[in-house]
């Protein structure tokens, strides 16, 4: 509005008209199209809560292909056209990648900025989450993964005596147990002085984590911790188990939480229970998108009786190959990165299960004013405000995926069973066309350990159990609304099966 150039209420007096600028920001020549919504400050933001996905693609038929929404006082510059992502991304100096992430972590978790720019620590933390999930890193976190895994699934744990009857149970609350204990040994190592309380201790920080986990939205959204009493209480907690002193007496932790315990960061003003709330926040990343995803492919599996005879074949194959059997005494399976990286069907089977149940927002602070030029035209953008990707609506697009709703297991192969990377909008080739993972420099470090320990999940549960819905008909449940933005989303209901060790 300094400029003067009014989108609207350009007919109102001076002063009239700034009143129409502070409370509904006007547009200016240049800037995309504007849906300031009808709340002052708030904007959208309650329509965008309700259904993002009907409200983008209503917005999208009104304006094109970009336009922005004020919600909650920020002015967020929707890109829907999937053939201009990769136009934004070559944008990067323009944006200011990590601001928002900083926040939202010091916000949710506790702890001061870790923003180096901000004083309280050198870490490039990127640096350090790419060299301790990635490459070499990667074998030991994996091995680790598969050992832990089998140690929660196989007997004793699921007692001899039982093992040959059926064990009913919610599969969202099984895939959530079994993956938060072995992902928890996994990052964290296992306390050898207390082995018999291990179970208890694992299943008090599961408790924990879903509290605190429930009102996550609630945090990103600004409403300060103190409000929710238990959720607070739930979090320091997690954040005590995870001091320097008792992580101490922990064998076995993954690379990704040593370099940072014994980081040699001379300028750190952050105590041990500080540090402890950033490792709390590596807990969350890794397990708050992972425990549904894991959910997600199993439930669709299961229901799916070609995806499974298919699944169960490509097993038995690789363990076949691999020179290993099933025994529930003998030595666990392991298979290296390779055999893993070797099996399309599994692969297949996440990336759709991922594609149906992803609502991740892609988001970069404007760090200055600048022209964003994109296929369908230039936009001037403002500094401060967000360019936003909403990956959904291209991966519920049925111009790129015929059904969108529907799982087809093999969608993600070829005719010759080797994976499918060739995918369409309007007969042109799309270079982004699955983004459960994010983009850019915020794309998902631990993409390649997630993608490993579910398929890992799936092959030691094709392997050692048989398994059925108790309901053979039952719908698929809707997901998770409250949750959109923070990537998988889990389903509002439990789905209901039965499970016990094969012969
Ligand atoms: C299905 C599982 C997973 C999904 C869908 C997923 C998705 C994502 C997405 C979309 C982001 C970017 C958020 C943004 O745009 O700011 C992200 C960031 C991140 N993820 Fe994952 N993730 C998964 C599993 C994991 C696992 C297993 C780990 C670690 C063990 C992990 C570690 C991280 C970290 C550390 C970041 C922050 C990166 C940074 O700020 O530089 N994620 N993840």
């Amino acid at each position: 509005w300094k400029s003067g150039v009014l989108w609207s209420g350009k007919n109102l007096s001076g002063h009239a008209q700034l009143l129409w600028c502070v409370f509904f920001y006007c547009r200016r020549i240049g800037e995309p199209p504007l849906d300031n919504g009808l709340i002052p400050y708030v904007g959208c933001a309650l329509q965008f809560g309700a259904n993002p996905l009907e409200f983008l693609r209503t917005n999208k038929r009104k304006y094109g292909h970009i336009f922005t929404c004020k919600l909650m006082g920020k002015y967020v510059h929707f890109i829907t056209n999937p053939f201009s992502y990769n136009t934004v991304m070559r944008h990067g100096k323009y944006f200011d990648w990590k601001k928002f992430n900083f926040a939202v972590s010091a916000k949710a978790f506790g702890h001061r900025s870790i923003d180096p720019s901000d004083g309280n620590t050198t870490e490039n933390v990127h640096e350090t989450f790419t060299k301790t999930l990635q490459g070499d890193a990667l074998n030991s976190l994996t091995e680790a993964m598969m050992e832990n895994l089998q140690y929660v699934l196989r007997p004793p744990v699921l007692s001899k005596t039982n093992s040959d009857s059926w064990v009913t149970e919610g599969m969202y609350s099984f895939c959530y147990r079994v993956m938060f204990e072995a992902g928890y040994l996994t990052l964290f190592g296992k306390d050898l002085t207390r082995q018999e309380a291990q179970r208890t201790f694992i299943l008090n920080n599961l408790n924990n984590f879903k509290q605190f986990d429930k009102i996550f939205p609630a945090l990103v959204a600004g409403i300060p911790i103190h409000m929710f009493k238990n959720a607070h209480n739930a979090r320091e907690k997690l954040a005590e188990a995870l001091k320097h002193e008792n992580l101490q007496k922990r064998d076995n932790i993954s690379e990704l939480i040593t370099t940072r315990m014994f980081l040699n960061d001379t300028l750190s003003t952050f105590d041990d229970k500080e540090k402890a709330k950033t490792h709390l926040a590596l807990l969350w990343a890794a397990q708050a998108n992972t425990l549904p995803a894991t959910f997600w492919c199993l439930f669709h599996t299961i229901r799916s009786p070609e995806a499974m005879k298919t699944a169960t074949e490509e097993v038995r194959k690789a363990l076949e190959n691999s020179g290993q059997k099933i025994s529930f005494e003998g030595k666990p399976i392991s298979l290296t990165q390779m055999q893993l990286n070797d099996m399309p069907v599994l692969d297949s089977i996440i990336k759709e299960a991922l594609r149906l149940s992803s609502a991740s927002l892609n988001i970069r602070a404007a760090k200055e004013d600048f022209t964003l030029h994109l296929e369908e035209g230039s936009y001037n953008i403002r500094k401060d405000d967000i360019v936003a990707l909403y990956p959904q609506l291209l991966h519920l697009d049925p111009e790129i995926y015929p059904d969108p709703l529907v799982f087809k297991y093999d969608r993600f192969l070829n005719e010759n069973g080797k994976p499918k990377t060739s995918f369409y909008c309007n007969g042109i080739k799309l270079k982004y066309y699955y983004m459960p993972f994010g983009s850019g420099l915020t794309l998902c470090p631990g993409r390649l350990f997630a993608v490993h320990e579910m398929k890992q999940f799936l092959i030691l549960m094709f392997s050692y159990f048989e398994m059925q819905l108790i309901d053979s008909q039952v719908k698929c449940p809707p997901l998770d609304q409250s949750r959109v933005g923070l990537g998988i989303l889990p389903p509002t209901n439990d789905i209901d099966f039965k499970y016990k060790l094969k012969h």
